[in-house]
């Protein structure tokens, strides 16, 4: 008899054949979000739960199952998961960092374009039949080339971030303690508020901690140059984002690209209205390589916890300690 592993929701062919080479697998049968009673009934019929960012596992589902033995994030946040719960039961959690790196990173640019040179409002307009031919002042936007990028939260993906900078002959700031994205490239550590009265470019990429959420509220966005851009594809809630709406409607900020937001996947009244933000709909590692590319290593962490291995991924070593 295989052990169980149950999915909150189909991933790609490739990770669902690798998971079915070791578990029974049961998966959400619908194409949406599964309710927390639906997750607890999964729970407790499995071994393993196979879980999204889009789930909130907290420690009504962690102890509904006393024979849980690993929760396997499909993302490399885990904010979504009570982890102190699941390490207090000695049940390893784990998570998909590095295969989504550079996926993640191009998105955040693909922000930076298109928020700086407007292509979505132009796309918009070119298809609301507006243009009538070209104009000296039409859809002026802001220059990236010699500009300073400052980058929150220095880790892999901030790091690939500030990497692809240097094709733009960026000036990169950078705020972590963390200083090993100066082996990568020259960047210079700088404290939040010199970053945030400087950079033309903020991008975030810190976790989800009690410490991170709002890190950029009223207070910082008053501190932002009026002609800088904010790009956040890391989580939502980071960003105060009523304050943002505030600040994008007010002009204290050029502009914002986002790809999070505080409850998704609701947004703050207002921001659909800025046509100075860019907002997209969670897609950081949204490319079929990546995807399948993080399903596999759930796969990976899944079938190392079943066999008693310590998993490759693991966000809470010290159960192994
Ligand atoms: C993650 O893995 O945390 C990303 O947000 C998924 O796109």
């Amino acid at each position: 008899m295989k052990p169980k592993i149950f999915i909150t929701r189909l991933l790609p062919k490739p990770a669902m054949e690798k998971l079915a080479e070791t578990f029974e697998v049961k998966v959400n049968p619908f194409d949406r979000v599964l309710t927390n009673t639906e997750i607890l009934a999964g729970t407790k019929w499995c071994d393993i739960l196979l879980c999204l960012l889009t789930d909130s596992i907290a420690e009504d589902i962690i102890t509904c199952n006393s024979y849980l033995k690993g929760i396997v994030n499909y993302a490399v946040g885990f904010n979504n998961i009570d982890v102190e719960a699941a390490t207090k039961l000695k049940i390893p959690v784990t998570n998909t960092p590095g295969v989504l790196t550079n996926t993640t990173a191009d998105l955040a640019w693909s922000l930076i374009f298109s928020v700086s040179r407007r292509t979505p409002e132009a796309d918009r307009f070119m298809r609301d039949g507006k243009f009538a031919g070209w104009g000296p002042l039409l859809l002026l936007g802001g220059d990236i080339t010699g500009k300073t990028l400052g980058i929150i939260g220095a880790g892999r993906i901030g790091t690939a971030v500030a990497k692809r900078s240097i094709g733009f002959e960026m000036n990169v700031l950078y705020v972590d303690e963390n200083r090993a994205i100066e082996n990568e490239i020259a960047a210079q550590q700088v404290e939040l508020e010199q970053l945030l009265k400087t950079a033309d470019f903020i991008s975030l990429h810190v976790p989800l901690l009690p410490e991170t959420k709002y890190l950029i509220g009223k207070k910082e966005l008053k501190m932002m140059k009026p002609t800088a851009y904010l790009i956040n594809t890391s989580r939502g809630p980071v960003v105060d984002e009523k304050a943002l709406v505030q600040a994008l409607q007010e002009g204290w900020i050029a502009g914002a690209g986002l790809d999070v937001y505080e409850n998704e996947p609701e947004m703050a009244a207002g921001l659909k209205k800025c046509q100075n933000a860019v907002l997209l709909p969670h897609l950081g590692s949204g490319t079929h390589s990546t995807r399948t590319n993080m399903g596999l290593i759930c796969a990976e962490n899944a079938k190392a916890i079943i066999t008693g291995k310590k998993p490759p991924q693991i966000v809470n070593p010290e159960i192994y300690e």
